[in-house]
């Protein structure tokens, strides 16, 4: 697999996404599950940011300590899913900025449309993580990276819990620039374009909706 795409195979990781794939896990749980495998993925994703140091005074002595460099980090969830991530997500990171992307699928063309789009300011700035749970077929998750890139963003990452083979090599062949962490790579789409094995609706189960 490309160096560019990670998938997250810490056994902790791997439990939650198998309690979350259970069909007869409660909406409870699955929202609970969600938060503490987003922290995780959270955590491989921001890896490799930049770092600079700050002069402080330890009760011992004065040293030189690593602090992250540049303006705050902005998430952005696609909606609606994108928001069950970032709960868990702002826990480890309470300071970032959080922006919204609304798609929606025109039933002719089958294109994303844009309903919605508030995001931070100077995302040239700003190393920029956008979140979806799914990356199914990747029409979204592409439409919405290039719409952070339409606003200046040029350092983007990608950050879903689970991901299609399809929906990895759209995002691929659209945004190569942009890396993608995940938890797994399933098998495929079906005819519905749901993930398979997957999980469902990762809205539905978050929300307890059907
Ligand atoms: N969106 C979902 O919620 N689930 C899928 O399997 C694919 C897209």
């Amino acid at each position: 697999m490309d160096e560019q795409v990670t998938v997250v195979d810490h056994p902790l990781v791997q439990h939650k996404l198998t309690l979350m794939r259970a069909k007869d896990t409660s909406t409870a749980s699955f929202r609970q599950l969600l938060r503490e495998i987003s922290l995780l993925l959270a955590y491989e994703v921001t890896r490799g940011l930049d770092l600079t140091t700050k002069r402080i005074d330890t009760p011992l002595c004065e040293m030189e300590a690593p602090i992250l460099e540049g303006k705050k980090l902005a998430l952005i969830s696609i909606l609606r899913a994108g928001n069950g991530l970032l709960d868990g997500i702002l826990e480890l990171i309470p300071a970032a900025r959080v922006g919204f992307v609304g798609l929606y699928r025109d039933p002719e063309t089958l294109q994303p449309v844009q309903y919605y789009c508030k995001v931070p300011s100077e995302l040239e700035d700003r190393t920029v993580i956008v979140v979806d749970p799914m990356l199914a077929t990747g029409n979204s998750s592409a439409a919405a990276v290039q719409l952070m890139k339409d606003q200046g963003a040029k350092n983007i990452r990608f950050l879903c819990l689970l991901a299609a083979p399809e929906g990895v090599a759209r995002m691929r062949e659209a945004h190569p620039d942009v890396p993608i962490v995940t938890a797994s790579i399933d098998d495929h789409l079906n005819d519905h374009g749901y993930i398979v094995p997957g999980l469902g609706d990762a809205g539905d189960r978050m929300f307890g909706t059907k």
